[in-house]
């Protein structure tokens, strides 16, 4: 990877991932008028005074007990926000627009992969999830329990959520594409006391098994006290007596009054595991005031959210943008969503923009994997439908290229919508470097500027501020939606994030440019994260993977282009003596990996070696194999342990 951006295959030559676009786009005279941000001054006010700035967005929700104090920075990098406040989540999301005479309101329009569609207004909403908060109770989940979440797109897993928050439990959801090796060790993780699950997702029109997917290894979970299942496809999962509970059976047996547990503004709310540099991922924690604040301020400013919009994340709820934009940021705001189960080709390539029309999406939110699909399915999907009730357009996971930019803003949105490209991550809670739609010019490919409140700025290897060029990203202000810490990791949080420059500068992690506009422009990824279709997965959890099968002796992971994925997996396998590499083995292997993590950590590509290029005291050297998956010239390999490997892996790429 360049400083100005990564290269790959375009199907039109090579281009550049990130290449500088001369073009750029004011927001539209029609869309400024009616903005929710178009005045200029809120950057100049709100850093001028970001405490006052985020105060005042506090203040919108609803507090059992105000705050006293809006920011204790006094011991970095363990910040705290409106200390002395006492407030509810699933109080914000539900109760406040049910007491406000809006319980009718649809809250989600969910489309189920098979047709089924149900509307889920908010009194419908806040009825469930106090039923099932009090299903937990009944079990004796309480206020700081862990409690994990392993389910599909289902009207049942946001009230799932929701409960936990009532109750004040802390939830922890894994993505519903993680395999049961990943799910047992999050649960053993956070010592979870509770795990709600589905029989069955439904995938391509069939039921595929949830439940029976993990079932094997959930003994290993020594503090899992409760598994609650929910019925999603008539299977029959099999079921633990005096472990397992069918969600209905607890459900239909509860009181429909639960009061929502006062939780400090500093108490955690939930955990969501990320891929880190090592084997181990890491638990984000995430609190109760500060999250909402920035959910919720970002949610209504970034997408310019007004009461008729209808609004679509299409990301799943496994992973952050669906816990912050799908679930928490919406319904804090009183948003109308869709919300839908399935494969965005099921049945066919226009399964999206059929959605879009019939619901009249005004808000699309989504990532520059699935528009590059899209892309490539051709527009003819796109042109069957009427998109236009869309009048925005938002992007999050990955650096878009400028060339899907531009494809989504003219196919999808007409030419006539803003589109909003979001760089934020999993530890940020929320949105951070992205356009306001009524305010600030686009330039295909970058994020543009901080939001107001918001201070980024790219770093030198010394520390160093760039004015103007390529670096390290971090940010140098706290914001109330931070992660607080790593979940019983304290060190590491410090020490992954925190030190590099110094405890109140945040290492992001991404390398990025900034401009002469002072526009940044994100490259990728500086420590071992591969970012695959917008998931996070780390190298070595991959390496331990393939290691683990029977037949390998070592083995070394890279990222590298993928037209379709931004990223793919490039894995570099030693066999062990007498185990013949090829195809047979390969296979064997993506199977394996599936296993233990996930059908998306699946390598794309498989080279087979004797040994791995080492330098002579041992150490792979990963540059070399970037250098060898792009096919591009070597230098001196002479330090090398053993040159020949080389030669027979730059062969087997070739073919
Ligand atoms: C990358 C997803 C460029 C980045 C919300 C970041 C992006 C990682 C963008 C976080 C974007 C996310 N442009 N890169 N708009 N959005 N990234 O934790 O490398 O799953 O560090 O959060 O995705 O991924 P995560």
């Amino acid at each position: 990877m360049t400083a100005d951006g990564a290269y790959r295959e375009d199907g039109e030559g090579r281009i550049r991932v990130l290449m500088k676009t001369e073009e750029s786009f004011e927001p539209p005279p029609e869309f400024v008028a009616q903005a929710n941000a178009s005045d200029p001054g809120i950057y100049e006010r709100a850093n001028e005074d970001p405490e006052a700035w985020w105060g005042s967005w506090a203040e919108k929700l609803e507090w059992i007990e105000p705050f006293d104090e809006i920011l204790d920075w006094s011991d970095p990098p363990f910040a705290k926000w409106f200390g002395g406040g006492k407030l509810n989540v699933s109080a914000n999301c539900l109760d406040r627009h049910v007491e406000a005479g809006n319980g009718d309101r649809v809250a989600y329009y969910w489309e189920g992969e098979d047709g089924t569609r149900k509307e889920l207004t908010y009194a419908w909403l806040h009825t469930e999830t106090q039923k099932f908060a009090n299903a937990l109770k009944g079990l004796g989940i309480g206020k700081g329990d862990v409690v994990g979440i392993y389910m599909p797109m289902i009207p049942e897993a946001p009230v799932a959520m929701l409960a936990c928050t009532r109750i004040g439990a802390i939830h922890n959801v894994v993505f519903g594409g993680f395999s049961a090796g990943s799910v047992v060790e999050r649960m053993q993780f956070s010592e979870a006391k509770a795990l709600i699950t589905a029989d069955a997702t439904m995938r391509r029109g069939k039921p595929t098994p949830m439940k029976a997917s993990i079932d094997g290894t959930l003994d290993h979970v020594e503090s899992l006290e409760h598994v609650i299942v929910v019925n999603r496809g008539d299977s029959d999962p099999p079921m633990t007596e005096g472990r397992d509970h069918f969600w209905h059976d607890l459900v239909d047996a509860a009181d429909p009054e639960c009061p929502p547990e006062p939780m400090d503004a500093e108490d955690p709310l939930f955990i969501l595991y990320t891929s880190g540099s090592t084997a181990k991922p890491k638990g984000i924690q995430h609190t109760t005031g500060g999250y909402l604040t920035g959910v919720s301020a970002t949610h209504k400013l970034v997408f310019d959210l007004k009461d008729d919009d209808i609004y679509w994340c299409a990301a799943d709820i496994g992973w952050i943008t669906g816990h912050s934009y799908i679930v928490y940021g919406p319904l804090a705001n009183g948003a109308t969503s869709v919300m839908y189960e399935g494969a965005p080709n099921f049945p066919a390539e226009d399964r999206w923009w059929e959605i879009v029309e019939r619901y009249g999406v005004t808000i699309m939110y989504t990532a520059p994997t699935a528009i590059r699909a899209c892309m490539k399915w051709g527009v003819e999907h796109t042109q069957k439908h009427d998109l236009s009730s869309i009048r925005l357009l938002g992007s999050v996971g990955e650096p878009i290229n400028p060339r899907a930019w531009l494809w989504y803003s003219e196919n999808i949105g007409g030419g006539r919508c803003p589109v909003v490209d979001t760089w934020w991550q999993t530890e940020t809670g929320a949105i951070m470097i992205s356009p306001l739609p009524g305010l600030t010019t686009t330039k295909p490919g970058s994020a543009t500027v901080p939001l107001p409140g918001i201070e980024a700025k790219i770093f030198d290897e010394d520390g160093n501020e760039v004015e103007e060029g390529a670096g390290l990203l971090v940010l140098t202000r706290p914001w109330p939606s931070m992660a607080r810490t790593l979940y019983k990791e304290p060190e590491r949080f410090v020490e992954t994030y925190w030190s590099r420059f110094g405890n109140d500068v945040y290492l992001v992690g991404d390398a990025a440019r900034i401009d002469e506009d002072g526009y940044f422009w994100i490259v990728g990824r500086t420590d071992d994260v591969i970012n695959v279709s917008g998931h996070r997965l780390s190298t070595m959890e991959v390496e331990s993977a393939l290691v683990s099968a029977e037949g390998v002796a070592e083995a070394a992971v890279i990222g590298v282009p993928d037209e379709d994925t931004g990223q793919a997996i490039f894995a570099f396998v030693t066999p062990e003596g007498g185990v013949e590499g090829g195809d047979e083995l390969e296979a064997k292997l993506r199977d394996h990996v599936a296993d233990k993590i996930g059908k998306l950590a699946r390598p794309k590509h498989m080279a087979f070696a004797d040994d791995l290029p080492k330098t002579r005291s041992g150490k792979i050297m990963r540059r070399l194999l970037r250098d060898i998956a792009a096919g591009n010239e070597l230098g001196d390999v002479s330090t090398l342990r053993d040159p020949e490997v080389v030669k027979d892996l730059q062969e087997q790429v070739k073919e």
